[in-house]
């Protein structure tokens, strides 16, 4: 049996968490979970006898130590990292060191912040005629980002874009982005999407910054940005009633 669980907790709502990492959670004798970003109410569910660790004040020194020494003792580990722990979850690291101390583990996806941002305005990120292509990207802070991926880079795109960890810089990241869109592309910063806190700000490239300034966020939020947060798009083929697939015969 695995004993290690990495676990996606969503991006707040207790009740965004997947069944299967909630159940491992409620099983498990030990809980590391990053609790500057995740809810604490979701691991309520959890043993009152099982201990639990911060790792906000953690290394990953001692995260490592946590997960050894609690296989050691056949304890079931619950890593719980925000959102789904694929995106800036640093879990790639603790992975990597536990397989080479013959510690194998698996990773429950959660609920990213990005999708439960679209969700909390209703929109989606690939509309026909509009963008086909979801980025998700930061700007560079002291995790740099590579040249290539550089945020004007990503702009010439001018695909639908989900930026993470950069509202704080958001003077910044609108400069780069003018570069290639235009200035009346609209915009959403939504801070602590789906907590009951949660704060959304709309508006266009060319007055988000005063708009995210005025409403006080800096961090702890997304800044979503495209023409799919407009109101034009061409409807989809799939339920075209003139167009046949797979599943259903067009209508003559
Ligand atoms: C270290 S990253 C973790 C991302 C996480 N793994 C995810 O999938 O959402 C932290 C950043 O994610 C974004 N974030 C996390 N939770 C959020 C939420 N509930 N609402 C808006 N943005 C959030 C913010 O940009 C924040 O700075």
């Amino acid at each position: 049996m695995n004993n290690v669980y990495f676990i996606g907790a969503g991006p707040g709502d207790p009740d965004l968490i997947t069944v299967k990492g909630r159940n491992i959670i409620e099983k498990s004798d030990i809980i590391i979970y990053a609790g500057s970003l995740v809810n604490k109410e979701i691991i309520e569910c959890r043993r009152k006898e099982s201990t639990l660790y911060n790792s906000a004040s953690m290394t990953l020194e001692e995260v490592i130590k946590v997960i050894e020494e609690g296989v050691k003792e056949d304890k079931l580990i619950a890593r719980v990292h925000t959102g789904d722990p694929s995106i800036y979850g640093a879990i790639r690291e603790q992975i990597d060191w536990l397989e080479d101390l013959g510690i194998s583990s698996k990773v429950i996806p959660g609920v990213s912040s990005f999708v439960a941002s679209a969700a909390a305005l209703n929109k989606e990120f690939t509309l026909p005629d509009i963008s086909q292509t979801v980025i998700c990207t930061r700007l560079e802070g002291r995790t740099p980002v590579p040249e290539s991926e550089s945020l004007d880079k990503l702009a010439s795109h001018k695909a639908s874009m989900a930026i993470f960890l950069s509202v704080h810089m958001i003077d910044n990241v609108v400069s780069r982005l003018m570069k290639h869109y235009d200035k009346d592309t609209p915009v959403a910063v939504i801070q602590k999407a789906t907590w009951d806190d949660q704060k959304i700000v709309q508006g266009k490239l060319s007055n988000i910054s005063d708009k995210v300034k005025e409403a006080n966020i800096n961090k702890t939020a997304q800044i979503l940005v495209g023409d799919f947060l407009g109101d034009k798009y061409s409807l989809s083929k799939l339920y075209d009633a003139s167009f046949s697939h797979g599943y259903r015969k067009a209508k003559k």
